[in-house]
C-alpha cells in the first residue's frame, strides 16, 4: 500500500479546521468548505442522502452502468489499469471489472484508509485474480507517476470517476482537475466521468432537501462539529437547511439560513447573523452535455461517447486526450 500523505498535512488539520471557519464566516457572503461536512456522521448520513426516494443520482448513475455495461468495456479496452478516484465496493466497479476485458490492474485512489482496506478486502474477495494496487491519498492533489506504474505496464490507462463528484468543484477547479487526469493518463488512456445533468428546479431542489430530513441533517451537522471540535457558541436551531437553484451559475447550492438573528462566537471572534443570511456550505454544479464538453476542451480532452440514463436524468462521458 503506498501512502503520499505527509505528517505534516496531519498534524496542522485540526488548526486549519479553525482558521478555514474563521475565514469562511468572515467572507460578505459566509461560507464554510464543503470538506468538512463529512466527518464520520457526515458521511453516514451521505451515504443514507443515496438512499433518500428524492435523490436520483445513485438510481441513475447506476442505471447508466447497467444499460450500457457493453459500450463502456468497448472504450476501456483490453489490459487497461483501470484507476478509480474514491474507493469502491459498491456495485458499480464490480459491474465495471466484471465487463472489462483482462483488466491489468485496478487502483483505488482514496483519502480514508479505513474506507479504502475495507473496499480493497472486499473486492478481492470476490476477484481473486485481479491484481489491486490501492493508493492511500488525496486524489485532489496530485499523484506522483511512478505510483502508478505497473510492472509489467499496462496498455492503457483508464480512469473512473462517476457518481458526478465533479460537480462538487467550481469551474475553475473542475478545469484543473480534469487537466490533471488528462496527464494522468497519458495520450492513450481514457476517461470515464459520470456527471450530473441540468433539469428541472424542482428535481433538483428535491434531491438536495428531501423530505425525511436526511440532507438537513447532513449539512446542520457542520455546526455541531465547530461547536463541538472548535469550542464554538452558537444555537444550531437558529439556522435551517436550504438547498437553491442557483441559474446563472447552474448549480444547487446547500446553505444554512439564520432563522432569526443570531451570532456564532469562536475563538474570541463573533459572527452576526441576521434572521434570512446564510453560510453557504456546498455546490453541486450541473451540466449539458454542451457545456460539459466545452469544459473538457479547456483541458484537451474530448468526447468520444455519451452515455445518459434511460430516464435522461445523469450522463456518463468517455473522453480522450484531444492530441491523441
Ligand atoms: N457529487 C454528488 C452531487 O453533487 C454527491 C454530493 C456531494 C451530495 N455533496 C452532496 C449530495 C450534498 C447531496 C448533498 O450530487
Amino acid at each position: 500500500m503506498l501512502d503520499s500523505h505527509s505528517d505534516d498535512e496531519a498534524a496542522v488539520s485540526g488548526n486549519s479546521f479553525l482558521q478555514d471557519v474563521l475565514h469562511g464566516l468572515s467572507q460578505t457572503q459566509p461560507e464554510i468548505p464543503c470538506k468538512y461536512l463529512y466527518d464520520e456522521l457526515g458521511s453516514e448520513l451521505f451515504e443514507a442522502i443515496g438512499r433518500t426516494d428524492e435523490y436520483y443520482v445513485t438510481r441513475a448513475d447506476l442505471a447508466l452502468h447497467r444499460t450500457h455495461l457493453q459500450a463502456i468495456a468497448d472504450c476501456i479496452g483490453e489490459q487497461a489499469h483501470i484507476i478509480e478516484f474514491g474507493s469502491g465496493a459498491g456495485i458499480k466497479i464490480r459491474l465495471i471489472l466484471n465487463a472489462a476485458r483482462n483488466p491489468r490492474a485496478y487502483t483505488p485512489i482514496e483519502i480514508s484508509l479505513e474506507a479504502l482496506q475495507s473496499s480493497v478486502e472486499t473486492l478481492q474477495r470476490d476477484f481473486p485474480t485481479l491484481e489491486i494496487e490501492p493508493v492511500n491519498a488525496d486524489y485532489t492533489r496530485d499523484i506522483p507517476d511512478e505510483i502508478l506504474d505497473l510492472q509489467p505496464p499496462a496498455k492503457r490507462r483508464i480512469v473512473y470517476f462517476p457518481g458526478s463528484t465533479i460537480s462538487n468543484f467550481s469551474g475553475a477547479q473542475a478545469e484543473a482537475f480534469l487537466g490533471r487526469m488528462q496527464r494522468m493518463i497519458g495520450p492513450t488512456g481514457g476517461l470515464l466521468i459520470g456527471v450530473d445533468l441540468i433539469k428541472s428546479e424542482s428535481i433538483l431542489e428535491a434531491a438536495y432537501d428531501d423530505a425525511a430530513g436526511v440532507t438537513a441533517a447532513f449539512n446542520l451537522n457542520l455546526l455541531t462539529r465547530i461547536q463541538n471540535e472548535l469550542g464554538a457558541r452558537l444555537q444550531p436551531d437558529d439556522f435551517r437547511h436550504e438547498a437553491r437553484y442557483n441559474r446563472d451559475c447552474q448549480r444547487i447550492e446547500m446553505h444554512l439560513v439564520a432563522l432569526r438573528d443570531t451570532r456564532i462566537e469562536v475563538a474570541g471572534r463573533h459572527f452576526d447573523f441576521q434572521a434570512g443570511q446564510s453560510i453557504h456550505t456546498e455546490n453541486s454544479h450541473k451540466y449539458s452535455i454542451d457545456s460539459f464538453s466545452r469544459l473538457a476542451h479547456a483541458a484537451d480532452l474530448s468526447i468520444v461517447q455519451t452515455w445518459t440514463d434511460p430516464q435522461g436524468l445523469f450522463s456518463m462521458h468517455y473522453l480522450e486526450p484531444v492530441s491523441s
